[in-house]
């Protein structure tokens, strides 16, 4: 495993997104602990990029309960039918927020977030497994580059589940 992430400084964000999704991979390929590998993947998208949050939060019982994350604390419970992540779970989609001011029902764990992304992360059956939750400082910090970005980095992780090796 390499234990350090290598990326080119102030770089576009498509390309610092190119650079570490093969580190990632080679990260989750070499593990097999869930916690461990999502621990990294929120380690390494806060590294390369600095976002505010980062996170995930893992289904439990009907509920998204908070697991690894880089950031300030955060809220541990979050319903389906709350906040940001809650929708993005009960609509299986990938969500983008330019101005968390303006979503309904947005959670507020720190005043300072201001725009986020949230993209769902299936288990094996097609089951929402959880959630990657990215907030940043910014307003309207977030495109498509981003889902297509998080979205290769989701599907390391939704292979991994698939394949069974993994229990939280
Ligand atoms: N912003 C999220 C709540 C989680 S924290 O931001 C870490 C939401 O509204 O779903």
């Amino acid at each position: 495993m390499s234990e350090s992430l290598q990326f080119t400084q102030n770089a576009d964000r498509a390309t610092v997104y190119a650079e570490i999704t093969p580190q990632i991979e080679a990260l989750i390929s070499s593990e097999t602990d869930i916690i461990a590998n999502l621990a990294n993947i929120a380690a390494v998208l806060k590294q390369a990029f600095g976002f505010f949050w980062v996170g995930f939060y893992i289904e439990k019982d009907g509920d998204l309960v908070l697991g690894p994350f880089q950031g300030p604390l955060a809220c541990t419970r979050i319903r389906p039918d709350q906040g940001v992540c809650g929708h993005a779970y009960a609509t299986r989609e990938t969500v983008i927020v330019p101005d968390v001011d303006k979503f309904p029902g947005h959670i507020a764990c720190a005043s300072a977030s201001k725009s986020e992304i949230v993209v769902p992360v299936f288990g094996k059956d097609g089951e929402v497994f959880g959630v990657l939750d990215v907030d940043s400082d910014r307003l309207d910090d977030f495109s498509e580059i981003d889902v297509t970005g998080l979205g290769r980095v989701v599907k390391y992780v939704e292979a991994v589940v698939e394949h069974g090796r993994l229990q939280t």
